[in-house]
């Protein structure tokens, strides 16, 4: 099925189709207090675009139409689309009567209908991550590993993100790819949580190890003062990638979830 021209395209050679099984709307729950974090990975995208494409809105045809690369205008389809698919089922909508705003920041907001759903999406090379929970602020950041690469290897990055504990902690791990990654995908999901992405002093925020609930939690600070009520946990999204979560809800549960 294709739609207004958006259906996958730009595959070099046909490839087996991947396994794409959209879930039930009627059997999408997210209870309170509950984190659903939805992965589409590369292979699903071009089944994705076919079955999602035309519940994108008219601005969204207008934004996938604008990336030059099939590639990339596949990508945002397929994240789009079953964002509008999740959230429908989610609200018990059809998913392309929902409306989406963008904040100034760049972030999409739901406009209709006024529900208290929160949600967020990350996407790198081979993999996107959608995020779902209710009546919380959410980011998810997700960044494909690349072997070798060292933060002194690229010079000045970093500078104007990490806070000055947050360098120290780099300067200790040598300043190495992982702990780069680590400090970044939780200082984005953060900061996506809290709506302003990088346009907000990411310096002010430090985000840090929280041993005492264990490996993977971590705890975030503003000007040293701990952001209380919060769970943020690295995310498991297979050895090639980096992932973090932020939501600003105590003791939420995480579930993964895929198509
Ligand atoms: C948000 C931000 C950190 C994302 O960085 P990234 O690692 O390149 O991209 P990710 O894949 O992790 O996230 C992209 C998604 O974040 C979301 N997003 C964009 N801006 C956001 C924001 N301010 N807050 C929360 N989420 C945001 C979108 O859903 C986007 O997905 P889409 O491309 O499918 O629409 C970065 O884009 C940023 O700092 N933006 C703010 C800059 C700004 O003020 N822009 C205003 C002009 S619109």
């Amino acid at each position: 099925m294709q739609h207004d021209g958006l259906a996958a395209q730009g595959a070099a050679a046909p490839a087996p189709l991947a396994p794409f099984l959209l879930p039930q709307p009627e059997r999408l729950a997210l209870p309170d207090g509950a984190v659903q974090v939805w992965r589409l990975d590369d292979a699903q995208v071009d089944p994705a675009c076919t079955r999602l494409a035309h519940t994108l809105a008219a601005d969204e045809r207008a934004r996938a139409l604008a990336y030059r690369h099939a590639r990339h205008r596949n990508g945002y389809i397929a994240r789009r689309g079953l964002l509008r698919w999740l959230v429908g089922g989610y609200l018990h909508c059809r998913p392309e009567a929902l409306r989406f705003i963008v904040s100034a920041y760049g972030k999409p907001v739901l406009q209709w209908p006024q529900a208290r759903l929160a949600f967020s999406v990350s996407h790198t090379d081979g993999l996107a991550l959608l995020a779902f929970a209710r009546d919380c602020r959410l980011g998810v950041d997700v960044e494909r590993r690349a072997g070798g690469v060292k933060v002194a290897d690229v010079p000045g990055f970093g500078r104007g993100i990490f806070s000055a504990q947050e360098a120290q902690v780099l300067a200790r791990a040598r300043l190495s790819a992982e702990a780069l990654l680590s400090i970044w995908t939780r200082k984005e999901a953060l900061l996506k949580a809290l709506g302003t992405g990088l346009s907000a002093d990411p310096t002010a925020y430090t985000t840090e190890d929280d041993w005492r609930r264990g490996a993977g939690h971590w705890q975030a600070s503003r000007d040293g003062i701990p952001m209380s009520g919060w769970t943020c946990l690295d995310l498991d999204a297979g050895a090639g990638f980096r992932a973090a979560l932020a939501v600003s809800l105590p003791d939420a549960s995480v579930t993964w979830h895929r198509c």
